[in-house]
């Protein structure tokens, strides 16, 4: 299967920010495991990250428009929370995508515990870190979601 991680506003920073929230990996070290999980299972991924909304939403489009995703792993950041236009993206492509998240949004403030995402998204996977990806990697993987 071929997946695309999708990763939004300020995860840039992670490693790098809020490290007794988000850890200390980096982006490219966390993208390094999933890469290392995929290639273990035969699995390929691509890597995505923009702290620009209208761009996750082209990316978005452009991943149903030029095929080849069997599913998408979606961390939006703070854009979760808020965002009807990466709403109405997820909804207007034919890709299974996962709502991801490193912390446990539920164990923070009240905000986070608001998803507008999570209803057009196949599952949601928060809380474990880098194992959040992975996780949703395994649930969106044939077997498991068919
Ligand atoms: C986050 C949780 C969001 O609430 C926050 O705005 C982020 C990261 C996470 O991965 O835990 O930027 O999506």
């Amino acid at each position: 299967m071929k997946f695309l991680v999708i990763n939004g506003v300020n995860l840039n920073m992670t490693g790098m920010r809020e490290k007794g929230v988000y850890g200390t990996a980096t982006l490219a070290q966390i993208n390094d495991k999933i890469a290392a999980f995929a290639a273990a299972n035969g699995d390929a991924v691509d890597f995505y990250q923009s702290n620009i909304e209208g761009e996750l939403v082209n990316k978005l489009h452009e991943a149903y428009l030029q095929g080849g995703y069997d599913g998408i792993l979606l961390n939006a950041g703070a854009f979760t929370h808020y965002s009807y236009a990466l709403r109405d993206a997820i909804a207007a492509i034919d890709i299974p995508v996962a709502e991801v998240h490193i912390s446990n949004v539920h164990a923070r403030e009240e905000f986070r515990h608001t998803s507008v995402l999570s209803e057009v998204c196949k599952g949601v996977v928060c809380g474990f870190g880098a194992g959040s990806y992975i996780a949703a990697m395994v649930g969106l993987k044939d077997g498991f979601t068919k």
